[in-house]
């Protein structure tokens, strides 16, 4: 079947407008046997086709070192990922014409041998298709294999020269990199083989729909962007944190990773660049990534002294988690018993530029805490008057309390939303103070939200690195990250253990508690 949308011209009009239309491409995944390709890869790609952006003519080609036929890998692929696409189950008619484009090649990704074959084979399949020789080679496989991996395309003469017609783009899951030194390292040889414009560095959380609506909200309306600073704001909390403790099989990777570098340095990181960055001189990919590499050195440059005076580490023990007993991150498989790797980190940041000056940011990130939620809470100072207060009791107890300050928080998961607390005056005969809050929610659309996988495949199909990570930001965040990993490393710090199912170690909340402040309760 001919997929009309994605072969005219125009999917959308109004967005053409904005953004490259997506290009006709071959899709090879390297490390197609792993969790990522059929889980959230396969799915977001079948979302794209459907919503007409995946050409017909586009192949997907996964590519492992087990062996499989082109229908084994479908039926597997099918059998994954049924019912964990946007839509519910898949049609058998629709997954027929979509499955057309699958197909398999064995090949050992770490040695050079086979690569030529595979490059043969991967033109027959183009040109059967007839797809021409444009190609996004997606590296979900384990990250020390990155470089052999461009290094055997470069043989096989898989990288075309700056001048040929067709195109290669890369895109590197996570984690790039290791600490400052591997990362520029990676980067550094890379960069002998692919041009930066070839590399997309993957952070999915710039996918999601909420965390792109953050910059949108601020530069899309006049009234809020006067508020964000120091004259206004009395301070920032960004919270990321899940209920799950180590999905099977991660056990290796987590433990040599750990919450900073498994999702503070990245996600968390880039959510405050998001909230904290100038507005860009013109909304591309250039502009919005100097801005955010600007924040990034502000950071680098305002958090000095003892890292224990703004940083805390947690390991979770047992506990209960949404009702269900939980084992602590000691039992969990292939977690040896001394392990010293944090599940929770929590820190005070200082983004010393002029418009955050003493306005502190307070990151939070951590598994087995008592719920999934990701969410930037800016908190407003005080009415500079309590002119207006209200009794509350509870109990028997009761107390006079002042207006509460304003709260604007962008909730990114789940029940993704924008509120706006403020004060009003509860009805009566007497002045007192009731606060509500105005929402947003995404209820008011009616078309679902765009898996952020589906998204960050769509710009590089259009050529589009807004929602990547460049490599100076990427070095800017680890050079921000690895004094504390090289602290913890060479004092053998141990976290501090926190019961599954609460929000974490004690230390997290003394880190406030000695600002005067307190996390909030997400639920809120
Ligand atoms: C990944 C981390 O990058 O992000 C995982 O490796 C984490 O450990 C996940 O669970 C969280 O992403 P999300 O989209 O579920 O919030």
């Amino acid at each position: 079947m001919s997929n009309p949308k994605a072969d005219s011209p125009a999917a959308d009009e109004n967005e053409v407008r904005l953004r490259p239309h997506p290009e006709t491409a071959s899709v090879v995944i390297f490390g197609a046997s792993g969790d990522l390709t059929a889980r959230k890869l396969l799915p977001a790609l079948f979302d794209l086709w459907s919503d007409g952006y995946l050409s017909d003519q586009s192949p997907i080609i996964g590519v492992a070192r087990r062996e499989k036929t082109d229908e084994s890998f479908r039926q597997e692929i099918y059998t994954a990922m049924n019912g964990q696409f946007r839509g519910g189950p898949i049609s058998p008619e629709k997954w027929e014409q979509f499955s057309q484009r699958l197909f398999y090649r064995q090949l050992d990704i770490a040695i050079p041998d086979g690569y030529y074959a595979f490059k043969q084979e991967l033109e027959s399949i183009e040109n059967r298709q007839g797809t021409g020789h444009n190609r996004i080679v997606y590296m979900a496989t384990s990250p020390d294999l990155f470089l052999p991996a461009i290094e055997h395309l470069g043989f096989a003469k898989m990288i075309p020269d700056r001048d040929a017609t067709e195109w290669l783009r890369v895109v590197f899951e996570k984690p790039f990199g290791h600490d400052l030194a591997s990362a520029q390292e990676l980067s550094g040889n890379l960069r002998r083989l692919l041009r930066e414009q070839q590399i997309y560095r993957i952070d999915h959380y710039l996918g999601k729909e909420t965390v792109q609506n953050i910059l949108l909200f601020r530069f899309g309306n006049s009234i809020f962007e006067p508020l964000l600073n120091r004259n206004h704001v009395d301070h920032i909390q960004i919270t990321v944190s899940e209920s799950q403790g180590l999905e099977r099989g991660r056990g290796g990777y987590y433990d040599n990773s750990g919450a900073l570098r498994d999702v503070l340095q990245n996600h968390v990181l880039q959510l405050l660049c998001l909230i904290a960055m100038e507005p860009p001189a013109l909304f591309n990919s250039n502009d919005l990534h100097e801005e955010k590499l600007k924040v990034l050195k502000a950071i680098n440059a305002g958090n000095s002294g003892e890292i224990t005076d703004w940083v805390v580490a947690g390991q979770y023990s047992a506990g209960t988690v949404d009702g269900k007993p939980a084992i602590s991150y000691l039992s969990e498989e292939r977690i040896p018993a001394d392990s010293r790797t944090e599940t929770f980190v929590a820190m005070k940041v200082k983004v010393d530029n002029w418009r955050w000056a003493g306005v502190p940011f307070y990151l939070r990130t951590g598994k087995r805490l008592p719920s999934r939620v990701s969410e930037i809470a800016i908190q407003f100072k005080h009415p500079p008057l309590n002119l207006f207060n209200t009794v509350e009791c509870d109990g028997d107890i009761c107390a006079l309390v002042g207006a509460q300050p304003n709260k604007l928080v962008f909730r990114i998961q789940p029940s993704e939303s924008i509120k706006l607390s403020f004060s009003t005056k509860r009805p009566g005969m007497q002045y007192q103070i009731h606060p509500v809050t105005m929402d947003f929610d995404y209820k008011t659309f009616t078309q679902p939200l765009p898996e952020a996988y589906e998204r960050l495949l769509l710009d590089v199909l259009r050529g589009d690195s807004t929602l990547f990570m460049r490599s100076d930001e990427l070095e800017a965040a680890w050079q921000f990250v690895t004094p504390i990993l090289n602290f913890w490393s060479q004092k053998k710090t141990v976290p501090e253990p926190y019961r599954s199912g609460s929000w974490g170690p004690r230390a997290a909340d003394d880190l406030l508690r000695s600002d005067g402040r307190q996390w909030r309760s997400p639920a809120q």
